[in-house]
């Protein structure tokens, strides 16, 4: 106690004194304060009469720059701005003394200063610009600044991307001081610091600050209880980017997979069409595979219409292949039909031809049976094809009509699209009230 009072006392008579003389010098105010040769005690003990006063320290931030946020190692970097202003009670001078000098700069190193840190912060170390200076008043008070490219960690909710709020916090603490010798308040409040924030905001990016809240609160743990003050930053995405670049492409994507039903089968583009489609859909996910982290317990939306559109896509794919193996398939037979239809005329031709040349003359008619379009003429052939193949169409309609497997491709085909629509539409309800339900 009384090594508290002595300088106390040692300060009034030195004012009483200057007070008479009025100086106007910062050098008699930095005499009065006992700084003009260093002053261990200042620096080490914290500036209170009695060592039960708690100091309280005032913090006020501002976010004046929002650079981005990584989703991949859930960091979100920015601006901040902050100020801290505690009491020294060893400093004081009455203004009036002093030619009415209200403040006086004074090298942070030669005073004690609170020890505040945020919790939160991963930045490397070179990216706080602290003033060297503090501000000190008449009436003890000492105001701090610093500017810091922050980067601190948030545990990022991407299940709504891009359509993404983002609550983080910035929690001011000291780092070893207990809470009845140190307590941290906020000078402001939520909203006009949200204000001010607008006000010097000079980047956002693709992020849009939304709100700020201020809450105290303490870290209990072990012995000590820590003054925690947090500011809870709201930030909001602008999706706009990555709708025009991602979700666009993915819907018209899946329109032309769509539409490309409508390209005929015989023209053998369909299969290739449809897998170009597939290969555009696949570097969309490898987009998407940069931009997000891989989180398993919650699968942002996106990922999954892009796993629903890549196997939409991929089973179109395979119906198309099923569809033009069927034709073909049908195809083929017909051709096997058919040619062994026009075999068994020529044959029959040739045997007849063979029977009527052994009873006249045996070379000319042999020779005339191996060329029966010679002998008979093209109608007369055709009709007799004609005739066969009605005869083959009977005989075969017993177990299956020619363009069987054409008519189960159609069917498979419609069903499919239809099958289609329906899981598009279902998708883009799911995915819309799924984005919009914010
Ligand atoms: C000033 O500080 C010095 C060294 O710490 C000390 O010896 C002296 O008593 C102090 N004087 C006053 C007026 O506080
Ligand atoms: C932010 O801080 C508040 C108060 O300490 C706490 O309740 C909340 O859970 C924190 N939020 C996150 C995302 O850490």
């Amino acid at each position: 106690m009384a090594a508290l009072w002595i300088p106390a006392l040692v300060m009034f008579a030195a004012g009483v004194c200057s007070s008479l003389s009025s100086d106007c010098t910062y050098y008699g105010l930095l005499e009065l304060l006992n700084l003009t040769t260093s002053n261990a005690a200042l620096e080490i003990m914290r500036p209170v009469k009695n060592w039960r006063n708690t100091t309280v320290v005032y913090l006020d931030m501002v976010l004046y720059g929002i650079l981005g946020i990584d989703e991949k190692s859930q960091t979100v970097t920015g601006h901040i701005w902050f100020s801290v202003l505690w009491t020294n009670e060893l400093l004081t001078w009455n203004a009036s003394d002093f030619c009415g000098i209200k403040e006086l700069a004074i090298p942070k190193s030669r005073l004690w200063i609170p020890d505040i840190i945020i919790k939160e912060d991963t930045s490397d170390s070179g990216s706080i610009h602290e003033d060297p200076w503090v501000i000190l008043h008449p009436n003890g008070e000492i105001y701090s600044f610093a500017r810091q490219r922050l980067t601190f960690t948030c545990i990022l909710n991407l299940h709504k991307f891009p359509f993404d709020k983002q609550k983080c916090n910035i929690t001011f603490l000291s780092m070893n001081a207990d809470v009845k010798t140190l307590l941290l308040r906020s000078s402001d409040n939520g909203s006009s610091t949200l204000m001010r924030s607008d006000q010097f905001m000079a980047t956002q990016g693709e992020w849009g600050l939304k709100n700020i809240d201020i809450i105290h609160d303490y870290l209990v743990g072990g012995e000590k209880n820590s003054s925690l003050l947090v500011y809870t930053v709201l930030l909001e995405r602008k999706p706009f980017l990555y709708i025009i670049n991602f979700v666009v492409p993915l819907v018209y994507l899946l329109v032309l997979d769509l539409a490309s039903f409508f390209i005929s089968v015989d023209s053998g583009e369909k299969f290739g069409f449809k897998v170009t489609v597939l290969l555009s859909v696949s570097v969309l996910l490898l987009i998407l595979q940069d931009i997000l982290p891989s989180t398993e317990d919650d699968l942002p939306m996106i990922a999954n219409l892009c796993v629903g559109v890549f196997t939409l896509v991929w089973l179109s794919v395979l119906e198309s292949m099923l569809v033009s193996f069927l034709y073909n398939l049908d195809r083929c037979c017909q051709e096997k039909n058919k040619s062994s239809i026009v075999g068994k005329v020529l044959k029959k031709k040739a045997t007849k031809g063979q029977k009527e040349g052994d009873s006249e003359n045996g070379e000319v008619k042999a020779e005339q049976g191996a060329l029966p379009l010679g002998q008979l003429g093209h109608a007369d052939l055709l009709k007799q094809v004609l005739e066969e193949l009605k005869a083959a169409q009977q005989e075969a309609g017993g177990q299956r009509s020619p363009g069987f497997y054409t008519r189960v491709a159609t069917i498979i085909d419609t069903l499919f699209f239809v099958g289609y629509i329906l899981a598009f539409a279902a998708f883009v309800i799911y995915i819309c009230v799924g984005w919009v339900d914010i």
